[in-house]
């Protein structure tokens, strides 16, 4: 039962070189558990059992991803659509509400410059903002929300700038971990009967 869970979303986990970077420093922290969702679910099929109850066994979360389209990778989305609409629109009193008060930090890497993510860059927004419907599901769910780590150009990293990359999502999880509480217990899932909540709306 870690402390903090690190989901890794990204669409061809054998290709990647930043994200598996980042992976690999995480993976070194103390009390923390790194899940190569990808990996576990090459054909999408999301196991919503497993993934609540891996959700409510850990203090702190970690979303981390490739920016793709401005967005998140389709994987990211569908356990956004499934494992939290499950926890706070079908069973929230027996699981969406003991997952509340997990502080929840974002993780994403770019392929383009920070200069291009400013006003009057070639992207329009900072990826603080495209960040935004993320830090609203966090508000909706309850989860406390931490200033997103970002790596920009990720095509031009070389060697030592990939593991200065990792060094400070390393530094980052650990910062965060010392300033936030987590969660305060780890719980297990309790057994939800079957019912939809009525006149649940985001
Ligand atoms: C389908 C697709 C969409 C992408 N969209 C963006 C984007 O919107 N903005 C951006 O800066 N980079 C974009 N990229 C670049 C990726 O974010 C980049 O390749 C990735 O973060 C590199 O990490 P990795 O080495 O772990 O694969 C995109 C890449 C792909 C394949």
């Amino acid at each position: 039962m870690p402390d903090t869970l690190v989901l890794m979303f990204h669409p061809s986990p054998a290709t990647s070189r930043v994200n598996a970077a980042l992976a690999a420093a995480a993976a070194t922290l103390d009390d923390v558990a790194v899940v190569d969702m990808q990996a576990l679910y090459p054909n999408g099929a999301i196991d919503a059992d497993a993934e609540v109850a891996r959700l409510l066994s850990a203090r702190r979360l970690v979303l981390q991803f490739p920016l793709q389209w401005y967005s998140v990778p389709p994987l990211l989305k569908a356990w956004q659509d499934l494992v939290l609409t499950r926890m706070y629109y079908i069973h929230p009193r027996e699981e969406g509400d003991r997952l509340m008060g997990t502080p929840l930090l974002v993780a994403s890497t770019a392929g383009n410059t920070a200069a291009a993510y400013t006003p009057g860059g070639a992207n329009l927004y900072p990826l603080t903002e495209m960040m935004r419907p993320l830090q609203a599901t966090a508000n909706r769910c309850g989860l406390p929300w931490a200033s997103p780590f970002f790596v920009y150009e990720t095509g031009r990293l070389d060697d030592a700038a990939l593991a200065e990359a990792g060094r400070a999502y390393a530094a980052r999880i650990e910062s965060w971990r010392r300033s936030v509480p987590g969660r305060a217990a780890a719980l297990p899932a309790i057994a939800a009967p079957a019912r939809i909540a009525a006149g649940a709306a985001c």
